[in-house]
C-alpha cells in the first residue's frame, strides 16, 4: 500500500484511486536535482541552528551526495508508492543515512515552500537556457539580413503590397521581438531571484532557521518578504509561462510569412532539403514542417500559460493542492521551445530568397504612390491634395494597365499641374527607400545602423 509522510493522525494509508490521483513524480521528477541541493542548503541552516550536530551533519551530507550520484546515475528512481519527488527522495535519503538522521531533515521545511522554491530554480536555469536558443534564432536572422546586404523587397500591410523596404529591414523586425522576450526573461529573472525557502507551510519557521542562508546557497538574491506570497503566489510561474507563450507568438508570426514566401505564388524563399520534408505520395513536394510545428506549437504555448492561469484564477491563500498544477505547463513550454527553437535557427540560416524576383515585385502593385504624395508635399502641395493627385495617378494607371513610371510627362501634367517631370526621380524603388532616411526607416544607411545595434544587443544579453 502507498506510504504517506503524514502516518501519525491516519488510521490507514490513502486509497489506491487517491494515491494514483495524487502521483506527481511521473513529472516532478525533473525537479530531484533541484531538490537536493535544497536539501543540502536546509542541512546547513538546521546545523547552523544547532539542531544537527556535527556528526549528524556529516551523515546528512554524505547521505545527500550518494542520493544525488544514484539519482543522476538513474540508480534511485521513484516508485508507485512515492506520492511527488519529496517524498521519493525523503525516503533515498533515509534509506542512504538511516531513519535517525535522515528523518530530521524535514525539521522546519514544508513540501509548500520547498516547490514553490523548486520552480523558480527550474525556471531561472531554464529561462537562460532557453533564451539562448532565442538568441539562435536571433543570430540567423542577423546573418540573413547582412547577406541580403540592400536587396529590396515589396513590404505589405494588410498582406497587399504597401512600400518597398529592404528585406534586411523586414527581417530585423522580426529579430526585435525576439530579443524583447530574452529581455523579458532578463527582467522576469530580478522578480523569480526571491527564495520561497523558510516559508515553512505558510507561517514561516520557528526553528532559528534562517532564509537568507538557504537563498543565497541556492543563488537567489535573498528570501521573499513574506511567507504567505511565498508559498501561495505563482505569479512568477505564470510570467514565466507569458514570455515562453509570447516567444512562440513571435516565431508563429515568422513561421507564417516563411510558409506564404515558400509558395510557388510568392515565390520570395527556398528551403533547405535538410529543413523541409517532402510528401509520401507527392514526389515533387517540399514542404515548410518546421514553420508549420512553429506556427502549431504557439497554440499549445498559449495554452500552457491559459491553464496555468486559470488554475490560479479565484484560489485562496496560502498554499492549495491546484499548485500542484503549475508545473505541467511551464515544463511543457520548456520541452516544446528546447525541441523547436534548434530546429527554427537551422530553418532560418538556410533559407535562400530570390532577391531578383523581390527586387522586381517590390514596386509593383503601385507601391511608389505614397513617394508621389510626398514628392508634392515637399514641393509645397498640401498632403491632402497630394493624396488626391497620387491616387489618381494609380487610377489612371490601372485603367491603362501601366505602372507609375510608364506614366509620360504629358499624362502627369494632364493629371495635376503640380506634377512636374521632377517627381519621375523618385519613381524608383532606390529612391523611394533611401528617402526613408529617418531613424527606424527602411533607408540603406538606417538598416546598416540597425543591424550593428541589434547585433550590439544580442552581445550584450
Ligand atoms: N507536490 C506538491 C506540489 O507540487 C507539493 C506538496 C504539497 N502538498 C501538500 N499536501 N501540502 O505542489
Amino acid at each position: 500500500a502507498p506510504v504517506s509522510l503524514w502516518g501519525g493522525r491516519f488510521a490507514g494509508g490513502p486509497a489506491r484511486a487517491l494515491a494514483a490521483l495524487s502521483q506527481s513524480t511521473h513529472f516532478d521528477w525533473r525537479l530531484a536535482r533541484h531538490d537536493i541541493a535544497g536539501s543540502v542548503a536546509h542541512a546547513r541552516v538546521l546545523h547552523r541552528a544547532g539542531l544537527l550536530d556535527d556528526a549528524e551533519l556529516a551523515t546528512m551530507l554524505d547521505g545527500l551526495s550518494r542520493l544525488h550520484d544514484d539519482v543522476a546515475s538513474g540508480a534511485f528512481l521513484p516508485v508507485l508508492a512515492d506520492e511527488d519527488v519529496h517524498t521519493a527522495l525523503e525516503r533515498g535519503l533515509i534509506e542512504r543515512a538511516g531513519p535517525e538522521v535522515g528523518g530530521k531533515l524535514r525539521a522546519g521545511r514544508s513540501r509548500n515552500d520547498q516547490i514553490a522554491t523548486l520552480v523558480r530554480v527550474y525556471l531561472r536555469e531554464e529561462a537562460r537556457q532557453v533564451g539562448g536558443l532565442v538568441l539562435d534564432v536571433v543570430d540567423a536572422v542577423l546573418e540573413q539580413a547582412r547577406a541580403a546586404g540592400d536587396a529590396p523587397m515589396p513590404g505589405r500591410t494588410h498582406l497587399q503590397h504597401a512600400q518597398p523596404v529592404l528585406l534586411a529591414h523586414h527581417l530585423l523586425a522580426h529579430a526585435w521581438p525576439l530579443l524583447r522576450d530574452v529581455e523579458r526573461w532578463v527582467d522576469w529573472d530580478a522578480r523569480a531571484a526571491r527564495s520561497p525557502y523558510g516559508s515553512g507551510a505558510l507561517a514561516g519557521s520557528s526553528l532559528g532557521l534562517d532564509p537568507a542562508a538557504v537563498a543565497a546557497e541556492l543563488g537567489f538574491d535573498g528570501p521573499v518578504e513574506n511567507s504567505i506570497d511565498g508559498t501561495a503566489s505563482r505569479d512568477v510561474v505564470a510570467e514565466f509561462a507569458f514570455v515562453a507563450a509570447m516567444t512562440g507568438v513571435d516565431l508563429s508570426r515568422f513561421a507564417e510569412e516563411i510558409i506564404l514566401w515558400a509558395t510557388k505564388e510568392f515565390g520570395f524563399v527556398r528551403l533547405d532539403d535538410a529543413y523541409s520534408t517532402g510528401s509520401s505520395i507527392m514526389p515533387q513536394k517540399k514542404n515548410p514542417d518546421i514553420a508549420e510545428l512553429a506556427r502549431g506549437k504557439a497554440g499549445r504555448l498559449v495554452g500552457d500559460l491559459t491553464g496555468l492561469l486559470t488554475t490560479l484564477k479565484g484560489l485562496p491563500l496560502a498554499y492549495n493542492r491546484d499548485l500542484q498544477e503549475d508545473k505541467e505547463p511551464v515544463f511543457d513550454q520548456v520541452d516544446t521551445l528546447s525541441v523547436l527553437l534548434p530546429a527554427f535557427a537551422g530553418m532560418v540560416a538556410t533559407l535562400t530568397f530570390d532577391t531578383d524576383r523581390l527586387a522586381e515585385l517590390a514596386p509593383q502593385g503601385f507601391s511608389l504612390a505614397t513617394d508621389i504624395a510626398e514628392w508634392l508635399v515637399r514641393e509645397g502641395v498640401p498632403f491632402r491634395v497630394a493624396h488626391e493627385v497620387a491616387g489618381a495617378c494609380v487610377r489612371v494607371c490601372e485603367q491603362r494597365g501601366i505602372e507609375l513610371w510608364d506614366l509620360s510627362e504629358d499624362d502627369l501634367a494632364g493629371i495635376s499641374e503640380h506634377l512636374t517631370p521632377g517627381v519621375r526621380s523618385v519613381l524608383t524603388v532606390e529612391g523611394s527607400l533611401a528617402s526613408r532616411s529617418a531613424t527606424g526607416g527602411t533607408a540603406p544607411v538606417r538598416v546598416a545602423e540597425q543591424l550593428v545595434r541589434a547585433r550590439d544587443r544580442s552581445a550584450e544579453l
